[in-house]
């Protein structure tokens, strides 16, 4: 358990709150747990109609702890990577997700919400992928989902270059449902997932299930997680970790693919 992921159940909605707002709303393995825990609850608990996903502080979440990437890279990690099992619960969902997202999603943050049902952004929400920065691969599937909602070339600079998109750009190419003040960021998406527990349980399944490619989207999970295991243990994202640690640059001439 962590008291940095909020689980409240009420009216049908389980909310999920990322709760670490010094680090910007990282998630480590106890984290990526306890969202894991609760998806898988809701799966089971017929009275959770809805998930909704949201953040506290001033981002959404900066993504995966990097200092637990660097733990992996260093092969100090303990057990199964919880984000793997969080990521796998995300493409298996049968009940539907919203998210309501302020500020920086970064990596998972933004991946995550390829897998949401409705998506809610406030007017200073950023959508940022850098995985080639970090000498990383895409994951969650988002190397397929990505460019298939937006096109190659603008998924490919989100990856490659780290290019943020802006939340009027994110709604433009369909990657959310609104762009909503801040202060009405809560409201309005608690009140989207409010009108989803109205209607029938079976048919929103159904009608997600026909929506999605769940088995094309976890063999495409399990392609990049073979190849994000082999970089995180690669010197360039050494150097990319340590970098971050030191609040520098990384200098990735003199390393190693
Ligand atoms: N993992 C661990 N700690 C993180 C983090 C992460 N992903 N993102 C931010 N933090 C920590 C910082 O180290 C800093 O901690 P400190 O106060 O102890 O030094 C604190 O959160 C605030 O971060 P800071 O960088 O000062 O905030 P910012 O507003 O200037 O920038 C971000 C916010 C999210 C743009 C920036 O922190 C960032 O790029 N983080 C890394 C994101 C990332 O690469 N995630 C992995 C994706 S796969």
């Amino acid at each position: 358990m962590t008291d940095y992921v909020r689980r409240e159940i009420a009216d049908g909605i389980m909310t999920l709150t990322i709760s670490r707002p010094d680090k910007k709303n990282a998630l480590s393995n106890a984290m990526y747990s306890a969202l894991s825990d609760g998806l898988e609850l809701a799966e089971q608990d017929s009275s959770v109609g809805v998930v909704l996903f949201q953040g506290d502080g001033d981002s959404f979440t900066a993504g995966n702890d990097l200092a637990d990437f660097s733990a992996e890279a260093n092969d100090k990690s303990a057990g199964e990577s919880q984000a793997a099992r969080f990521i796998g619960n995300l493409a298996r969902a049968t009940v539907p997700l919203v998210a309501a997202v302020q500020g920086n999603a970064v990596g998972v943050g933004t991946t995550m919400l390829l897998h949401c049902d409705l998506v809610y952004l406030a007017d200073n929400a950023k959508l940022i992928t850098p995985f080639v920065n970090l000498a990383l691969v895409p994951e969650a599937s988002s190397s397929w989902l990505l460019p298939a909602r937006i096109g190659h070339a603008r998924a490919y600079a989100m990856f490659a270059l780290g290019e943020p998109m802006d939340a009027s750009s994110a709604l433009a190419c369909g990657l959310a449902n609104a762009v909503v003040p801040l202060s009405e960021l809560r409201t309005r998406a608690h009140g989207a997932a409010a009108a989803l527990t109205k209607r029938p349980a079976g048919s929103l399944k159904q009608t997600k299930a026909l929506m999605r490619e769940t088995d094309r989207i976890v063999a495409q999970i399990a392609r990049e997680s073979a190849l994000f295991r082999d970089r995180l243990q690669s010197g360039e994202a050494r150097e990319a970790f340590a970098a971050f640690a030191e609040k520098r640059k990384p200098d990735f001439s003199k390393v190693s693919g």
